[in-house]
């Protein structure tokens, strides 16, 4: 049976739902592996056909990254970790591309600033294609040609290299939306693209008793370090949003006054508000009087029945605040999704908590540079659960954890609430 499921759909189809689906259990083979591989390096290109070389180019602000330099990057992770230390004999695609494409891992070197990479105009789109090929031949043969111990030790580094990939995939769209938002023609990525369909369910609370749960990844199958050591907690008890805040609700809290009112919002949060001046969501525009919105099938009307999207975690704070409830903490949101509480929990948009990203007990990050990947950013960021519309498919757990600014508005964001008896 093979591990690997990739499914062909129209383009018009959610990114999400034409995703390779990543399943890999401790006995795949090599040839699920290669497999593996290619289904998730076939879905970056997938992502990138409808973007143009000037699109691939653009850096719209600091946080986000050019298409190209995604590419360009999750290609050097295989090669860094992968082939470098592993493949004998192997010959790096450019000897300056580690220093252009290196993110954020001091163990592996030097590397170029970050709010500049929208600055790197060569290596061109064809030449980083050329490394990406370059590399993938690498890789195949690797895998094929290693011997058994050798293969035990690469299937770990691959498996977390197919993951970075998938997340960066999330990136890519996340970040050319942003930019085609600054773009005055407003861009359409897929213009037959729409919005998941969702449950649609009414605004019902489950009830969620008190109990002590087991919160955090069990051991089976992928994860990655910051979802673990499970860990016992104490949840509820708490009622529980079955469906997602959506743009009615939202509309409701603007029209009640929402961004004007300065006792709704925390204090960096209104300061934000101000500096920002936020008076909607991001990518809302208004047009004699009516809500649009951008998505990658251009601009909109808001359906008030689709869940709000592109919230700061400050603007789900207040909104929850006005509303007289407040935002899950992450243990009750993996208690209650695991236990099926949870309408549209995962495929539609990220869900603020009210948890920071903090270490669980006993978590240690792993040594040398793999262990930069979660554990250094567990500093002044929030907890988000779920997955978005732009998640590659069978990328998403119950545990796991993402993390973002507050400030944050640009990813797929948005919110359920929670109420306390
Ligand atoms: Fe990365």
């Amino acid at each position: 049976m093979p591990a690997v499921t990739s499914r062909v759909l129209k383009r018009s189809d959610p990114p999400s739902a034409s995703a390779p689906i990543l399943q890999l259990s401790a006995a795949a083979s090599r040839a699920d592996w290669i497999a593996a591989y290619e289904a998730v390096r076939t879905e970056t290109e997938r992502r990138t056909a409808p973007l143009s070389a000037e699109d691939q180019l653009v850096q719209s602000m600091p946080d986000a990254s050019p298409i190209k330099w995604h590419r360009a990057h999750v290609t050097w992770f295989f090669e860094q970790f992968l082939l470098v230390p592993h493949a004998a004999n192997y010959r790096v695609f450019d000897e300056r591309f580690p220093f252009l494409f290196n993110s954020y891992y001091v163990s592996a070197g030097p590397r170029y600033e970050r709010p500049r990479r929208g600055l790197i105009t060569r290596p061109d789109v064809e030449t980083v294609t050329a490394y990406r090929q370059h590399v993938d031949a690498a890789v195949r043969a690797l895998i094929t040609a290693a011997d058994n111990e050798l293969f035990a030790t690469l299937c770990p580094i691959l498996e977390i290299g197919l993951h970075h990939e998938q997340q960066h995939q999330e990136l890519m769209l996340t970040d050319i939306l942003h930019a085609f938002a600054q773009n005055p023609v407003l861009p359409a990525y897929d213009s037959g693209w729409r919005w998941p369909v969702t449950a649609g369910t009414a605004c019902a609370f489950a009830e969620l008793a008190e109990g002590v749960h087991t919160i955090g990844h069990d051991g089976d199958g992928f994860s990655y370090d910051n979802e673990g050591p499970a860990h016992r907690v104490l949840v509820g008890p708490v009622r529980i949003a079955r469906r997602l805040v959506t743009n009615g609700d939202w509309m409701r809290f603007m029209a009640d006054g929402g961004y004007e009112t300065p006792t709704l919002w925390l204090s960096d949060g209104w300061t934000a508000v101000q500096a920002e001046g936020w008076k909607a969501p991001g990518y809302w525009r208004e047009v004699d009087g009516a809500w649009f919105r951008l998505t990658f099938g251009g601009l909109g009307p808001v359906d008030p029945d689709l869940p709000v999207c592109h919230i700061s975690y400050y603007e789900a704070d207040a909104f929850a605040r006005w509303a007289g409830k407040h935002l899950p903490s992450e243990a009750e949101w993996e208690v209650a999704a695991r236990s099926g509480m949870l309408d549209d929990a995962f495929g539609h948009v990220w869900q603020w908590t009210r948890s920071a990203y903090l270490p669980y007990p006993g978590y240690r990050a792993a040594p040398g540079a793999l262990g930069e990947y979660n554990g250094k950013f567990m500093v002044n960021q929030m907890v988000l659960r779920g997955s978005s519309l732009a998640t590659p498919g069978g990328h998403a757990r119950y545990s796991y954890r993402n993390f973002f600014y507050p400030q944050a508005r640009w990813q797929f964001t948005g919110l359920r609430l929670v109420d306390h008896p």
